[in-house]
């Protein structure tokens, strides 16, 4: 049984995904940190030097060899959920929740960061636009739990999500 995060870049999974490890004795794992060591380059590398598509392949390869494991808090990529194989790969392996956060709380964290290539064009707060009202249907309808994230603590978040994991 594992734990698994989802929801847009900035949403706070990893942050989140740490804490609900450490406070439930489980094993932390970041599927982007997974990529990056197999890869041995950073993301936003793969996305210069192979493409996108590319990056989906070891995205969908990473989580197949992940899904082997098990007491683990998985805190996924933002595009991750998009893929259908992925979905149910990700249904499989644990309980999925949802760190919902609005567009307004995504931009305040994410208009400074160089580190996240679908957000480097010239008009990433419209990119966040798009990609979200893509997306936030889909995290949402197959997520387990929604959990709003907006002006919360991360710890606070974490321990939410131990009570239900608990109670479940
Ligand atoms: C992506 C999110 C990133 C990373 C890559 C693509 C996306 O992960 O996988 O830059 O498509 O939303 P985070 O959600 O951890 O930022």
């Amino acid at each position: 049984m594992n734990i698994v995060l989802i929801g847009f870049m900035g949403s706070g999974k990893t942050t989140v995904g740490k804490k609900l490890a450490a406070g439930m004795g489980y094993t932390f794992l970041d599927t982007d940190q997974y990529i990056e060591e197999r890869a041995g380059m950073k993301i936003s590398e793969i996305f210069s030097r192979k493409g996108e598509a590319a990056f989906r392949e070891l995205e969908s390869l990473a989580l197949k060899e992940i899904a082997g494991m098990d007491g683990c808090v998985v805190s996924t990529g933002g595009g991750l959920p998009m893929r259908e194989e992925n979905r149910k790969l990700l249904k499989q392996i644990g309980m999925v929740i949802y760190l919902d956060a609005v567009e307004e709380t995504l931009w305040k964290r994410l208009a400074d960061d160089r580190s996240r290539p679908l957000l480097r064009g010239e008009d990433p707060r419209g990119k966040i636009h798009t990609l979200l009202s893509e997306r936030a249907p889909v995290y949402g309808h197959m997520a387990d739990h929604v959990i709003p994230v907006d002006g919360r603590q991360a710890g606070d978040i974490a321990a939410e999500i131990e009570i239900i994991v608990k109670s479940a």
